[in-house]
Order: C-alpha cells, then sequence, then structure tokens
C-alpha cells in the first residue's frame, strides 16, 4: 500500500463479470432475486475498489436501484464495473447491469446500473488516501462528470437531514 501511484487511469481497475442465474436464485413469482443481483454488484465493485486503491475498500454506500427488466433463471447476468470518481479516500465504483436470454438470441437487455460508494481503509478500519482516477475516454470523462453531481446530492441530503433533525429538536439514530 506505501507505493500506491498517485493517480490510475479507468481502463486498469475496470472488471467485468459473468454469472448463470440458478434456481435457488429465485423470488416467489420465479424470477431472480434482486439481492442476489445486489450481492454480485456489491462484490464486483468491490473487487474493482480493492484494486484501485491498492488495499482493503468497504462499502459506504449503495444508490437507489431501479430493475428495469426481470432476470430469468438460466440468463447469463453481466455486471461491468469501473471506478468513476475519486475523493481522498473515497471512490463511486458503477456497475452496469446486462443480461443474455438463455432460450433466445435476442438483443442483450440493460437490467440496470448501480452506483457505490467505497471508502479505502488501513489496518485499523480508518480512511487512507487513494490514488485519483484518470478518465481516459469521452465515456469515461462523461461518468466522472455524473459521479459529481451524485457525488454533491449524497452530501446536500444528508445535510439536510442533519439540519431537519436540529430544527425539530429530533433524535439522531
Ligand atoms: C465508511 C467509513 C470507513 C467512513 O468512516 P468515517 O470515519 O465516517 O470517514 P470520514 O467521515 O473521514 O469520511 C471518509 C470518506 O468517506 C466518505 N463517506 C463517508 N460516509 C459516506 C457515505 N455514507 N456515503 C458516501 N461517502 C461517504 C466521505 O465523504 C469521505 O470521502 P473523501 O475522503 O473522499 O472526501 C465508516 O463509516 C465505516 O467503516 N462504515 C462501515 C463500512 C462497512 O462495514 N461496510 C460493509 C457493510 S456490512
Amino acid at each position: 500500500m506505501a507505493d500506491e501511484p498517485q493517480s490510475r487511469p479507468t481502463s486498469a481497475t475496470r472488471l467485468s463479470l459473468s454469472h448463470i442465474t440458478a434456481q435457488n436464485e429465485t423470488n416467489l413469482l420465479g424470477t431472480v432475486h434482486g439481492g442476489v443481483v445486489m450481492t454480485l454488484v456489491d462484490s464486483v465493485a468491490g473487487v474493482v475498489a480493492a484494486r484501485h486503491s491498492g488495499g482493503p475498500a468497504v462499502t459506504a454506500s449503495m444508490d437507489e436501484m431501479v430493475f428495469l427488466v426481470p432476470v430469468r433463471v438460466g440468463d447469463v447476468v453481466h455486471f461491468s464495473a469501473q471506478v468513476n470518481w475519486t475523493g481522498r479516500s473515497s471512490m463511486e465504483v458503477g456497475v452496469r447491469i446486462t443480461a443474455d436470454r438463455w432460450d433466445s438470441v435476442s438483443p442483450q437487455v440493460h437490467v440496470a446500473s448501480a452506483y457505490l460508494v467505497f471508502v479505502a481503509v488501513d489496518d485499523e478500519g480508518k480512511p487512507r488516501p487513494v490514488p485519483q482516477v484518470v478518465p481516459e475516454t469521452d465515456e469515461e470523462r462523461r461518468r466522472t462528470r455524473e459521479a459529481e453531481i451524485r457525488r454533491s446530492h449524497r452530501l446536500a441530503r444528508r445535510q439536510a437531514i442533519i439540519e431537519s433533525r436540529q430544527a425539530n429538536g429530533d433524535k439522531a439514530e
């Protein structure tokens, strides 16, 4: 961890994971449980964050996820993950989830997109600095710009809730 570079291109740590869904991953409707997809999202994003930061990183938050289409048993689900943005010790990792239907040669479907914040930690679990991510393509630069918007919304929402609790004398959890 001591010899980590000061910056790293997005492409250096981008990862893809593919998973064939199985019977034991279904919900009561017979389609794949959203939590199964979320677990794989967290796993692949965690590997990307660890590779980018050169050591352990913990999930600090996961944004709201919208499932656009159901995943069926047997479908091949793909998770494509990359670091979109870096702060001092935190990183936003974006994961695009797509699926190939197991029983037809149809275009790949977009299942969902997920955005997670990971914080790189040291041996004591305290935040440690991360190399800055360097986007190199127009698409990577767009994702960095959009990650900055999401970051400012997360901070603003957190601050607004703190102020509301203070203004109303609500007890913090
Ligand atoms: C994430 C964690 C290390 C942050 O510790 P902390 O003492 O609050 O750290 P700080 O306030 O100094 O913030 C450190 C960074 O994390 C970011 N951060 C902290 N909480 C965040 C949140 N809820 N959402 C997004 N970013 C967050 C800060 O913005 C800061 O980013 P920066 O260094 O890039 O500017 C700590 O809250 C933790 O260990 N949480 C549990 C994580 C975990 O166990 N995850 C698995 C769940 S089972």
